[in-house]
């Protein structure tokens, strides 16, 4: 072992994750890969992927995109959705990803001819590239889709062998009905031609965005195949911290590696974090116990500033809902709970004005209610939002943090 620990902390906050710290999600690579095949072999294969924020969905459309290009020649589009709203947005963000891929390479003279004039370059040296439609001509290419995918895949070069087109984070266009409407046409309208259509085609977002989308249409559901996200289990998570401080010339003792895992609850996002503050606490390559607390301590501060304080707290004024919030991890170990249960454990204080309390998080989508478990029944929506209220409310009191986080068994 080195004796001093590296400049660069092997984690990756907030970023997609490099091939070799991927960790777990076989099944659901060997899945997509499936789709992928399937796409080669020249059927139109569409699917959703859904998990909570910070489970992974992007870094594994990533992945599977990337073996789905060099196992089965599929070319990778990867379309950040975002808060667009419009098939025609989505549409035209689609085509602008495939001129900006395909821009550098030699098969590009042919494919830009279907562009036309609506090609803009960006910038002095023109390195990038912007596709550009009128209004009525994204409506056309929008409405036949189906017909413009066809044209693009006869100009590509016989070793590209059709797309894999990712469209992330669509939350936005699960709002409207016209996307569901859009794309049961288009998938119906790829059937009925009955012709090749090398594609797949593969949505991610959250459940709720996919439940939002379903809802729309009721056919939509059929004709998406689900793959689905859930944490990591305390094993995967151990060996994502292995492996990520063993590629740094790093080393924890096992325990440090458990209590690691576990305070990440699962959530890769969540995992970086810590993984990062682990590495920011360690003086050496040999890492403490010690440092490894004070790192898992300092990451929810950072998991609070980046992600709680503007999902949750920008969102609730009372000081007496956030109080509320830090106790219900502490009363339920999992984060779930019965409302009348919990109302009983809460201090008397605390319970008047709870169902509101409920109303309100319910609202905000910080806590759901779990309708097929009964009534009253709730949980925390994301993980994310539980682990941390849960740390908080470890932190919050008691002479050393990190002490108690250590008794967390
Ligand atoms: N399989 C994995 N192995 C290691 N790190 C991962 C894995 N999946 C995701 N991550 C990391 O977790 C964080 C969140 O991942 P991301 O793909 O952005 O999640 P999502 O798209 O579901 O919000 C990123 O920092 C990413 O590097
Ligand atoms: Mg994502």
């Amino acid at each position: 072992m080195p004796a001093v620990k590296p400049d660069t902390s092997p984690f990756t906050p907030g970023q997609p994750v490099s091939e070799d710290l991927f960790v777990g999600r076989l099944e659901q690579v060997r899945d997509l890969l499936r789709k992928a095949r399937s796409a080669a072999s020249g059927r139109l294969s569409v699917a959703f992927l859904t998990g909570e924020r910070g489970i992974g969905k992007t870094s594994l459309a990533q992945f599977a995109s990337q073996v789905a290009q060099e196992e089965q020649g599929l070319l990778p589009l990867h379309v950040v959705v975002g808060n667009s709203g419009t098939p025609e947005e989505m549409v035209r963000r689609t085509l602008d990803r495939l001129a900006r891929v395909a821009r550098t390479e030699p098969w590009w003279r042919r494919v830009s001819g279907l562009f036309g004039e609506r090609i803009e370059t960006v910038g002095r040296f023109s390195f990038q590239v912007r596709f550009r439609p009128k209004p009525d001509e994204l409506s056309y290419l929008t409405e036949h889709f189906d017909l413009v995918l066809r044209n693009i895949g006869r100009e590509l070069p016989e070793e590209v062998r059709g797309l894999h087109i990712v469209l992330d984070d669509i939350n936005g266009l699960a709002d409207s009905p016209d996307f569901a409407r859009w794309l049961k046409t288009f998938v119906d309208t790829v059937a009925v031609e009955g012709e090749r259509f090398p594609v797949c085609l593969l949505l991610a977002g959250t459940e709720q965005v996919r439940r939002k989308l379903v809802s729309h249409h009721e056919s939509v559901a059929r004709i998406l195949d689900l793959v689905h996200l859930a944490p990591w289990s305390e094993e995967e998570g151990h060996d994502f911290f292995r492996q990520a401080f063993q590629s740094a010339g790093m080393e924890l003792t096992e325990p440090a590696l458990r209590l690691a895992a576990r305070f990440s609850g699962g959530l890769p996002a969540l995992a970086h974090e810590i993984g990062d503050a682990i590495f920011r606490a360690a003086s050496g390559p040999s890492v403490s116990d010690q440092e490894v607390r004070l790192g898992i301590v300092s990451a929810t501060h950072v998991v609070g500033n980046r992600h709680v304080a503007v999902q949750v707290f920008e969102r609730i004024r009372s000081g007496r809902y956030r109080s509320l919030l830090r106790s219900i991890p502490k009363l339920t170990p999992t984060g779930r709970f019965r409302r009348k249960e919990l109302l009983e454990r809460l201090e008397p204080t605390s319970r008047k004005g709870f169902d509101n309390f409920l109303r309100e998080m319910v609202k905000l989508g910080v806590l759901e209610r779990r309708l097929a478990a009964g009534p009253g029944e709730y949980r925390f929506v994301q993980n994310l939002h539980f682990l941390y209220f849960l740390s908080e409310a470890i932190r919050g009191g008691g002479p050393s943090p990190a002490r108690r986080i250590a008794d967390v068994r």
